[in-house]
């Protein structure tokens, strides 16, 4: 049995271009995995079976983690059962990229499981035939994604940010997000000149999807304003929400609706040869 963490991810920004004639839309994106993170339990069985801590989490065919199996064995030709466990902690329709993490985690342990020894840079372009979000999760953690997402550059790993994530109960579906966006009415800003103006040290946070999700859920953006009024000085949506991260620390203390998932969080990274390695 091989047990790995599946971590969930941030978009330090988030830049929508234009919407492709496939339905998708271009993006280019500061991806950032952080510690907040699922447990997967991997073992050789007698026949497939997927069991989740979360009885809300779909166990069928619909989860990404299925997906990822099936890619495997499409590709590998190697056709062993498996028993699945999902310690399930990073909440769903949060714009963390659970379910994503969740597969590229499955992808990795097959591999390790399989004795396939595929590479990482295989594993990550079977990961984009599972969802767009997945192949950021065989960077080091830190990444400059574009295309779908699928397009993915290792960046040197950024300076660690205390986090704080705060998503109330009801979430958005990602499609949903997407479809009611309006890309040509964006702030035209240059994706590329952000990620250097990162480099250099001059962070710039921001979302292209914050605007739609907002006006998809009002309660989204009274709560960024709530955030910002205890003094946490970059306060975001992660992905397509409807979780919000504030970035760095607050001076004021701030108590959510006890309905609300809450957790603290930092950025982690990845060394070559290993899977993401969480305490
Ligand atoms: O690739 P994935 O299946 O995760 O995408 C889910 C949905 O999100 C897509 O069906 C599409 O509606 C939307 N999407 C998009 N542009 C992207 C990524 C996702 O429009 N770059």
């Amino acid at each position: 049995m091989i047990t790995l963490a599946s971590p969930a991810k941030v978009n330090v920004f988030l830049r929508i271009l234009r919407r492709r004639a496939d339905g998708y839309h271009e993006l280019a994106s500061l991806f950032q995995a952080i510690s907040l993170c699922d447990h997967i339990h991997v073992a050789l069985a007698d026949q497939d079976h997927l069991s989740c801590t979360d009885p809300k989490v779909p166990t069928g065919s619909s989860n990404l983690i299925w997906k990822a199996v099936d890619v495997f064995r499409a590709h590998t030709g190697m056709y062993f059962p498996v028993k699945i466990h999902l310690d399930k902690h990073i909440p769903m329709e949060a714009g963390l990229g659970g379910g994503s993490g969740n597969a590229a985690t499955a992808l990795w342990a097959l591999n390790c499981l399989s004795g396939a020894n595929v590479a990482d840079d295989e594993l990550q372009k079977w990961g984009a035939e599972v969802g767009s979000d997945v192949p950021f999760f065989f960077s080091t953690g830190s990444a400059y994604c574009t295309g779908r997402g699928e397009i993915v550059r290792s960046i040197d790993p950024l300076q660690n940010m205390q986090l704080f994530i705060c998503k109330p109960p009801k979430g958005l579906s990602t499609q949903s997000v997407y479809a009611h966006l309006k890309a040509n009415q964006l702030e035209p800003r240059n994706p590329d000149r952000c990620l250097e103006s990162f480099m250099e040290g001059i962070p710039v946070y921001f979302n292209d999807l914050e605007e739609t999700a907002f006006s998809l859920m009002t309660q989204l953006r009274a709560l960024k304003e709530q955030l910002q009024t205890s003094h946490f000085e970059n306060v975001l949506m992660a992905g397509s929400g409807t979780s919000l991260v504030c970035f760095g620390a607050s001076d004021t203390a701030f108590a959510p609706d006890p309905s609300f998932f809450t957790c603290q969080a930092s950025y982690i990274n990845r060394s070559s040869g290993e899977w993401y390695n969480i305490e």
